[in-house]
């Protein structure tokens, strides 16, 4: 539980409190999805390391810092697609390595199908995106793939996470860390978070019920 890190900043909680409300539609969605996202990398890159380097400004020398290694950014299809954009916007070199990872209704196991991830790794740091951390099940597979893809560091960034989600990740992948905007009450038996926002995946593409 020690790696959890709750992101209480004004900007977030006003923003997550948005996407929560169940008026919101999918235009506003994906637009808060999009801003919640660069807030919550800030947070979740404070520990990325860095090199002195020194630059020629047009008055002089100054020394300076650049970041160092290479970095991927992994969104869990499909929520996690609508935090591709606003974490771009912080890394605009960085890959994107999408992973389709779906949970089964029933069981809510995760069923991994889409992974195209060369046989070596690409990238240093790997930041998995996903808004919803639930019963853990899409986030343990995702780290499990990275982790046997080789990838040095991994953090996950999220928006909502549930404490059975939380500890199950803990227990598989404790040295990760886990960035989100809130930590709610409980799963309900379907394993939906509660109150949490509904199914994030739906809401940003309309394809929900209600
Ligand atoms: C949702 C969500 C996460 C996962 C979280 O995806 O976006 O990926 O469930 O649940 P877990 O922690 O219990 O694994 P979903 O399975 O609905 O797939 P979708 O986004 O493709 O609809």
């Amino acid at each position: 539980m020690t790696q959890v890190r709750v992101i209480h900043h004004p900007v977030v909680q006003h923003k997550l409190t948005e996407l929560r409300d169940h008026r919101t539609g999918p235009k506003r969605f994906r637009e808060l999805l999009r801003e919640i996202t660069p807030l919550l990398l800030y947070e979740a890159t404070q520990d990325l390391e860095v090199e002195d380097v020194s630059v020629s400004t047009p008055m002089g020398e100054a020394r300076g810092r650049r970041l160092r290694g290479t970095i991927g950014l992994v969104p869990i299809l499909r929520a996690g697609l609508g935090m591709v954009e606003g974490a771009l916007q912080v890394f605009p070199e960085a890959q994107v390595w999408h992973l389709g990872i779906y949970r089964d209704e029933r069981t809510l196991q995760p069923i991994a199908y889409y992974n195209r991830l060369p046989p070596q790794p690409t990238v240093t740091w790997c930041f998995i995106l996903d808004p919803m951390l639930a019963t853990g099940g899409s986030a343990v597979a995702a780290a499990d793939i990275l982790k046997r893809w080789g990838v040095p560091r991994i953090v996950f960034v999220g928006v909502i996470a549930a404490p059975e989600g939380i500890e199950r990740f803990a227990q598989a992948h404790p040295e990760i860390p886990v960035y989100v905007a809130a930590v709610d009450s409980h799963l309900n038996p379907h394993g939906f978070i509660v109150p949490g926002l509904g199914d994030a995946g739906d809401r940003q593409f309309g394809t929900g019920m209600s």
